[in-house]
């Protein structure tokens, strides 16, 4: 039997950096990952998409290159190789779990490769093998969900053409059409990059705006965005069968169809729990997810469980977080995750991101609320990068001026973001933005500009 300090159970951007922290501490780690390191983020997710993304960018840039006055270049003739592209995705998910590979050796952290299950709370089974832990960290993430409703054969008797995001980044071949049932964030995503690879994309989604937890002005943005791209999006449309390639849903009170020769299911991940032998802990859950408190800490002593499969926020970088405040609380300090402050980015061109309340929720819990906007299209950086759609939005509560939320809609956002959550978490005021030099021209001045509409009146827009 080996014995360690701290056993943790998935080696995804939760398990692995909760792994580095927990080494860096002085601890004896190990890791169990049965798959690839890195998870989903790193060989399904985050790292693909962007990578995919990145094509779709280059060939749109290539296609403007006259506007930018570069010549000698065939821009009509601009195409994405597809075997080219994914054999960059490869290179690249290559490089970056193998770096997650160096960097749990380099701080001593033993891997194993294999199942890991439960035989009691401080001892697993892996291929086995007997590992002991006096504290085990669950971080097995997350898997496309299944819609429940009836899938069979069309006419013909054709299979119905189901994939999941992990299948669609594999696709060497692009569809000629593509439905896409769900319209969050795997479903946008996926719809924005396959309609600008050449797919005829249908969104069919239930709630009635795409992407429901974002700012609804910011969406329909985004919205129209996408349908001048040729997306078509049926938003209120609840999918009840699927037969063959036609998948049928209910709108405005008819029964409606639309055919792919690809059906993107895209309808949320559900927490990845089978095989840990769960049963033997009576580990409390809530649904399918590991039930945690504000610690981290499962109903069984020294079991933690972050990242997707405590179902708290579907993220990576909430996953990493969740890791490294696991470890200090372990450790013996009292840390906590602030689940209001967390960020998240949609990557599509241009990009959304956002962080704190929408306006919706701002004005339910607070009444009385400021707002201020300020679009792209003001923004010096952004004409320059020829790149002006979208705006952004902030909230502030009228007492203090205390920012409630920021939501951007434009280039850059995703990394824009980041000044926006750490004002907030140091709780900072409109004013102490608006009083904050920010280098020009960079994209990022639409940020104090709308804080300035949001006490009065931005400089730079009547
Ligand atoms: P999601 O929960 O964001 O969206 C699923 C959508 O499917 C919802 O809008 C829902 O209303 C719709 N839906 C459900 N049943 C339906 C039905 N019968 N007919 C039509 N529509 C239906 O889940 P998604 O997009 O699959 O993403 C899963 C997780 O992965 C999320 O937690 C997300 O945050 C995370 N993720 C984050 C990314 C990022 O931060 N950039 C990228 C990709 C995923």
């Amino acid at each position: 039997m080996k014995n360690y300090d701290i056993a943790i159970i998935g080696g995804g951007p939760g398990g692995y950096v909760a792994a580095i922290k927990a080494a860096q501490s002085g601890k004896k780690v190990c890791l169990i990952e049965k798959g690839e390191l890195g998870g989903v983020c790193l060989n399904q997710g985050c790292i693909p998409t962007k990578t995919l993304l990145k094509s779709v960018e280059i060939v749109n840039a290539v296609r403007r290159c006259g506007e930018f006055g570069v010549s000698g270049v065939e821009a009509s003739q601009a195409a994405i190789k597809m075997d080219k592209l994914q054999e960059r995705k490869r290179a690249i998910i290559k490089k970056l779990t193998g770096g997650v590979g160096f960097l749990l050796q380099g701080n001593g952290v033993k891997v194993y490769r294999g199942n890991a299950s439960f035989m009691n709370r401080d001892t697993l089974n892996v291929n086995g093998e007997e590992i002991k832990a006096a504290n085990i960290i669950i971080a097995t993430g997350s898997q496309p969900a299944e819609l429940p409703v009836p899938i069979g054969a069309g006419e013909k008797g054709k299979q119905a053409p189901i994939i999941t995001s992990t299948e669609a980044l594999e696709l060497t071949e692009i569809p000629k059409t593509m439905v896409i049932i769900g319209g969050g964030v795997i479903g946008i995503e996926f719809a924005y990059i396959f309609a600008q690879l050449g797919s005829k994309v249908t969104v069919v989604e239930m709630m009635e705006h795409i992407l429901p937890m974002v700012d609804e002005e910011i969406t329909d943005e985004t919205a129209k965005m996408l349908k001048a791209l040729g997306i078509e999006i049926i938003t209120g449309a609840k999918v009840s069968r699927i037969a063959g390639p036609s998948v049928y849903f209910e709108h405005a009170g008819t029964e409606k169809t639309a055919q792919g020769a690809k059906i993107l299911m895209a309808v949320g991940r559900v927490p990845h729990t089978e095989g840990l032998n769960l049963e033997t802990l009576g580990l409390k859950m809530n649904g399918r997810a590991i039930a945690v408190d504000e610690h981290l800490r499962t109903s069984v002593q020294g079991i933690y469980a972050i990242g997707d499969v405590n179902g708290m926020s579907m993220l990576a970088h909430t996953a990493s977080m969740e890791g490294m405040i696991a470890v200090e609380n372990i450790l013996g300090h009292a840390f906590r995750i602030d689940y209001n402050r967390i960020p998240w980015g949609i990557y599509l061109q241009p990009e959304l991101a956002s962080v704190g309340l929408t306006e919706k929720q701002a004005r339910e819990k607070y009444g009385k609320i400021k707002v201020g906007r300020f679009p792209l299209a003001a923004n010096g950086k952004a004409a320059i990068e020829g790149e002006t759609r979208g705006m952004i939005k902030v909230i502030i509560e009228p007492r203090y001026n205390e920012i409630l939320g920021v939501h951007i809609y434009g280039i850059h956002a995703t990394d824009m973001i980041s000044e926006s959550v750490l004002a907030m978490n140091l709780e900072a005021t409109a004013e102490e933005i608006t009083t904050t030099v920010h280098p020009h021209p960079t994209v990022a001045e639409i940020i104090p500009e709308a804080f300035h509409a949001a006490l009065g009146k931005a400089i730079h827009f009547l």
